[in-house]
């Protein structure tokens, strides 16, 4: 029995999906890359943007066909599913799915689909109360050297504009213990990188006084993880602790992902960020003063509902400032349920889209600025694999995430080594050992 799963959205979703894997493959069943070939489908969706649905509704047109061809399973979740208006669209016109499971009952998968399989039942399985933290799920992970571990799931920050409250219920953080298992268990088979997930990573609330930063701590002392990432973070809940946590621990990379949303003050008050422009800029000091080299990454969505052009200007003003090495832009986009989707001063598409290129502009202008700093440094690189574009190259990451092609054997693959840079090519930077 062959299974094919698609996912959708973040890295956590990701994470799901390889918890989803685990259970099946326990089951029995193989991965399959060939949709056609297989006997069980799932789909983990996400609703954070853009109307994904239409994608979905589509797709699950043509698997139509195929379950009438051949009886093939079908299995759609996640965080869409948590929608009421999905949820009753998938019930109306997409019945002949066999599972529809939320957010909140990934861990009952196997039982769910051992109804579809003995009893030949179709399983409704999401619900809208807040899952237990459960442990001990079978994974099948997507990578060999580098892991994604989460460590809380939920958000209570209801950001105007976001979906993720409303599908992934409050926040829930695992006991420490459990999680510095999972890590050390990751360190005895080879994994070398470890990323740990949370919708507000650095809410991360252990019990006894046990915060983020200790869990930093406790991760930097297994042997055997050589480097540690974490997202994301909300800028209100980047305390001191953590700033020390970063900053002496070798461990941990010194790229920081700093949702910045908006600079315009008046924007982020209306999206309910809970810090100012001038907050924002002034806890990038503070990190840049006490963490050496320290570089950010961030997301910023433009068009958010009554954003000016002098608004605007303000996003713009602070990547100017910080020079962000990386940035995730996207267009506003209304999700249903939301208090920002119930603002009357929606903007038009065409300014939105106006908005977007002019920021994606002022950042595509200093990225090949930004890598030359990097021209004749050293730096330590987790070798991936073989370029996908070049079976003969070598690739990596360097701790700020930059690509890295360079010449090697195969042997280097999962290790951390020293790498020259020696020159730049905007989206990547190639060098030797
Ligand atoms: N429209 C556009 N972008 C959004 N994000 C979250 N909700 C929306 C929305 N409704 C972005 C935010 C967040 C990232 C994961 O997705 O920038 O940080
Ligand atoms: Fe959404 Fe804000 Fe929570 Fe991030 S912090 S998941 S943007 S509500």
């Amino acid at each position: 029995m062959k299974y094919y799963i698609t996912t959708m959205g973040c890295q956590l979703n990701e994470n799901d999906s390889e918890k989803l894997s685990g259970i099946v493959e326990k089951m029995g069943y193989e991965k399959t890359e060939s949709l056609a070939e297989a006997d069980l489908v799932i789909y983990n969706t996400c609703c954070v943007r853009e109307n994904a649905e239409e994608r979905l509704f589509g797709k699950l047109g043509e698997l139509k066909k195929q379950k009438e061809e051949k009886g093939t399973i079908i299995a759609i979740g996640g965080c869409m599913m948590q929608e009421p208006h999905i949820l009753e669209k998938m019930k109306q016109s997409y019945n002949y799915t066999d599972i529809i499971f939320g957010t909140h009952t990934l861990h009952k998968f196997e039982e769910d689909l051992k109804k579809v399989l003995e009893e030949r039942k179709k399983v409704r399985d999401v619900i809208d109360i807040d899952g237990e933290v459960i442990e001990g799920l079978p994974i099948s992970r997507n990578d060999k050297y580098k892991a994604s571990v989460t460590i809380m799931y939920g958000c209570n920050n209801f950001c105007s504009y976001c979906i993720v409250p409303y599908v992934r219920g409050r926040e829930r953080s695992r006991q420490p213990e459990k999680i510095l298992n999972e890590i050390k268990s990751l360190a005895t088979q080879g994994y070398k990188e470890i990323t740990l997930l949370g919708q507000n990573v650095n809410s991360y609330d252990g019990g006894n006084d046990y915060k983020f930063a200790n869990l930093l701590d406790d991760v930097c002392k297994i042997n055997g993880i050589e480097r540690i990432r974490f997202i994301s973070p909300h800028p209100k809940d980047f305390t001191d602790d953590v700033i020390e946590a970063i900053s002496k621990n070798d461990k941990i990379s010194k790229i920081i992902h700093l949702p910045l949303q908006a600079g315009s003050t008046r924007v982020l008050k209306e999206m309910n960020r809970k810090y100012t422009k001038e907050q924002y800029l002034q806890l990038v000091e503070k990190m840049k003063n006490k963490i050496p080299n320290v570089l950010f990454s961030t997301d910023i969505i433009v068009g958010f509902p009554g954003e000016t052009e002098e608004d605007f200007e303000d996003t713009l003003d602070v990547v100017r400032k910080v020079n962000f090495e990386q940035i995730f832009m996207f267009i506003y986009s209304r999700r249903i349920g939301t208090v920002a989707d119930k603002m009357p001063n929606q903007i038009p598409e065409e300014i939105k889209h106006n908005r977007f290129e002019r920021l994606k502009e002022l950042y595509d202008s200093k990225v090949s600025i930004n890598n030359q700093k990097y021209i004749g440094t050293t730096q330590k690189i987790l070798v991936d694999g073989y370029s996908k574009n070049d079976a003969s190259i070598l690739t990596g990451r360097t701790d700020s995430n930059k690509v890295v092609n360079f010449q090697g054997t195969e042997d280097l693959v999962g290790k951390m080594i020293n790498i020259k840079i020696t020159e730049e090519h905007k989206w990547y930077l190639k060098g030797e050992i």
